[in-house]
This record gives C-alpha cells, structure tokens and sequence, in this order.
C-alpha cells in the first residue's frame, strides 16, 4: 500500500506509482488510462491481497472448521466490515454482490416484484444506467406496473421540480444514480430521498460512479437500498455490494437460492438463513473481495476528501484544455459534476474518434455507455467519454489535449 499517511503531504507522483499497469505503453506511446468509469485501476495493494489469498488461505468460506476455512471467512467478512465502515452502515445490512447489476436485480426480484401491483409506478431518471432499467422493465412486465421517467436540463442535471412533481401516489419505487456515468452529473440524492420519503416511496440509489469519487455516507443520504461496484473503486471484477434497510432485507424472500443461504433443508421445505447470508447463495467471489477489502483501505489510507479534491482539480483543467480544442462538444456541464466528461468532435463518429486516440495512447470510451434512453435525450447515437481518477495526471491532460487536437486536424 501507498505510504501516503495525510492528505496534507500527498505525493500524488507516489500514489501513482503504487499502480503498476499505469506504467506501460501502447502503439508505443505512454497510456494515458481515462477510462476508470468503465473500469478502473488496480493499485498494488489490491493485486498482492488477491494474490496472499490464493498463496496462502484459499478455502471455502463459513463451512469449514479448519484453519483456512476461519481465516478465508475472516478475510471475506472484514471486507463486509470495512466496507460497511466505509459508507457508514451495519455490516449485517450489506450484502456482498458480484456488483451493482446484481445489487439492482436484487432489489427488483426481492423487493420489487413481491410488492409492485397493477397501476403501481417505479419512477426512473433520464440518466440512468441500463442496469437500473431493465431490472425494473423485467418486473414490470411480471407485475404489471409500469415506468415513469423523470426528465433532465439541457446541462445533464436532474429537472428536481419535474422529479418531484412525478411523485404522484401510483410511485412505489425510484431509481436514481447518484453519479451519472455518462455526464458526471452529480445528483442531490438526499434530498431526493427525503421528498421521496415523505410520500412513502422506496428509493434505490445506484452507486457505482459515486463510491470512486468521494466519501459516501449512506445512512444520511436516506435511501432505502443502495447499491455499488467494487472494480470501479479500485477492487477486482466481480464485486460490489447492496446495502439495504434492515427492515426491508429482513422482510424480503431470497433472490437465488442454494448453499449459504439457508439455515435449514427438508425436502418439504427450507429455512432461510437471516440478512445479508440469507442474499449470498454459493460459494462467492471471496479472493475478489479480499482485495476489495484492501481497496477500500487503500482508498482510507488517502480519505476520499482529499481523493475528491484531486479529481476537481484535474477535472477542471480538463474541462478547460477541452474547451479549447475547435469543433469540440461537451454534453453534461452541470455545476456539481464528478471527473467524468462526455464529448463529441465535430465531422467525426465517437468510435473512430476512440480509435484515434487510442493509437496515440489514449484510452477513452465511446459508445451508447450502457444508457440509450440517455443517448436519445441528447439526440446521438454515442459519445466519447474520458474519465478520471486520482492517479491521473495534469501532464495525462495535456497529452490528451495535444492527441485532440491531432486527431483534430486528421479530421480536417
Ligand atoms: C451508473 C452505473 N450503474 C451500474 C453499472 C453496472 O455495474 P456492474 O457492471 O459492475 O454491475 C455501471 C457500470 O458501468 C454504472 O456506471
């Protein structure tokens, strides 16, 4: 782990070094990674605990009795701990997911599809990404509730007015991102949960794009269930979390069942275990979440203050080296916005301008970023995307404003 100790003596050159794949090349030019929204970074930290675990304790965990099955489920419930410590909720009300996609089918299947009804409403924002579409789609169809979308402004941020006024009495269920994996767009979550509340509607904030940017206190946010991915925030692939209020995980009937999640079988029936095991079937990704546990101290070790100073920093000289480059258009400029930037260049299609940057080592985005109805808003069929971290650079920045301008001229 980085020997960074306080944000006030931050080495940021020494934070980078701690990530060995931000070192190498491709078509020979040093990489410039401004993709961490699709996925991000690994620092070293991450990769040795995944690789501890394998070397030295790989066993099955809360079966065995033996010496590696106790220190397996040690290693995978301090993640759940850490974890719950990070976002500041009870361990028992976080389940371990294989990430935010799992986390909202979980929340459809358990929550939703038990309670929604024929003229009910689950009520969705414009930017939301498809995994807090289609989940509730899927339900909807079961049920027979339909989706109300809640519109945006021309700068990507959410209309609150317009939000608030589709919170008629048929809304049972809302769905927000807190950060827009598209535009950045930053939303008030707790305020949103505190209107929704007030009309006894259930609100399920998906996470994903806010835990890598900043300190997220889940409890005072108020939601009702809130989900995250873990490869986004430094962890490996295959993680994440649901955390839930206890009230409604303790109601609700498993999403998958199996091993784990019982207490006891009989043929003429089976005894389910209590929240989160009773939402954990089979054997989990536990080496994946070993090294989100260390995640999660390593992004401690530099405080997500100091992490979200950073990236306004580097996002505002990445807007404005942005600005500059002719032909130029950035789609999401709302006020509070994550380091995230979605753009367009005159004459040229999102793919081959990714192409492009690629050959000059510029890893970003293009595409419709898992959000069509998002796309449409916007009236394009996709865009590029870069998106930052911490351990990004200014230098990265102005390396990529020159390959922009390059790419530019390419382009006529
Ligand atoms: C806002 C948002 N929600 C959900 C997801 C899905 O996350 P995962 O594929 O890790 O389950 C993503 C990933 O891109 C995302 O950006």
């Amino acid at each position: 782990m980085s020997t960074v100790a306080s944000p006030a003596g931050l080495d940021w050159a020494r934070v980078r070094a701690d990530f060995p794949l931000l070192h190498r090349e491709v078509h020979g030019k040093p990489l410039v990674y401004f993709d961490s929204a699709n996925t991000g970074q690994k620092p070293a930290a991450v990769i040795e605990a995944v690789d501890a675990f394998y070397r030295r304790h790989n066993a099955n965990v809360s079966r065995a009795v033996h010496a590696l099955g106790m220190e397996a489920t040690e290693a995978y419930e301090g993640t759940r701990e850490r974890l719950a410590r990070h976002v500041n909720v009870a361990a028992e009300d976080l389940v371990l997911t294989s990430g935010t996609t799992f986390a909202l089918n979980l929340v459809a299947y358990s929550f939703g599809l038990p309670r929604l009804k024929t003229g009910d409403v689950v009520l969705l924002t414009r930017m939301e990404h498809h995994a807090n579409i289609v989940p509730w789609q899927l339900i909807c169809e079961r049920t027979g509730a339909t989706i109300r979308v809640a519109e945006l402004l021309p700068d990507g941020s959410l209309d609150l007015d317009a939000l608030y006024a589709a919170m008629t009495p048929e809304v049972k269920i809302l769905g927000v991102a807190h950060v827009s994996n598209v535009l950045g767009t930053i939303n008030p979550v707790a305020a949103i949960c505190r209107e929704a509340r007030k009309r006894g509607i259930a609100t399920v904030i998906d996470g994903s794009q806010a835990l890598p940017h900043m300190a997220v206190d889940v409890a005072a946010i108020g939601c009702d269930f809130y989900a995250f991915t873990g490869h986004k925030m430094c962890g490996p692939t295959g993680t994440g979390a649901l955390w839930g209020r206890r009230e409604h995980l303790a109601a609700m009937p498993p999403f998958l069942g199996g091993g784990e999640m019982i207490k006891e079988v009989r043929y003429e029936g089976t005894i389910f275990n209590d929240p989160p095991h009773r939402f954990e079937a089979g054997t989990p990704n536990i080496a994946g979440h070993v090294g989100l546990g260390a995640a999660v101290g390593y992004l401690d070790g530099i405080g997500m203050a100091a992490i979200a100073a950073r990236e306004a920093a580097l996002l505002a000289h990445l807007t404005e080296e942005m600005q500059q480059v002719d032909g130029l258009r950035i789609l999401g400029t709302a006020a509070d916005k994550a380091a995230v930037v979605s753009f367009l260049v005159e004459g040229a299609h999102a793919h081959d301008l990714a192409t492009l940057l690629d050959l000059e080592g510029v890893a970003v985005r293009s595409g419709h970023h898992c959000a069509h109805p998002l796309m449409r808003f916007f009236g394009v069929p996709a865009t590029c995307r870069a998106s930052l971290a911490f351990y990004n650079t200014h230098e990265e920045i102005e390396a990529f404003a020159a390959a922009l301008r390059k790419v530019r001229r390419l382009l006529g």
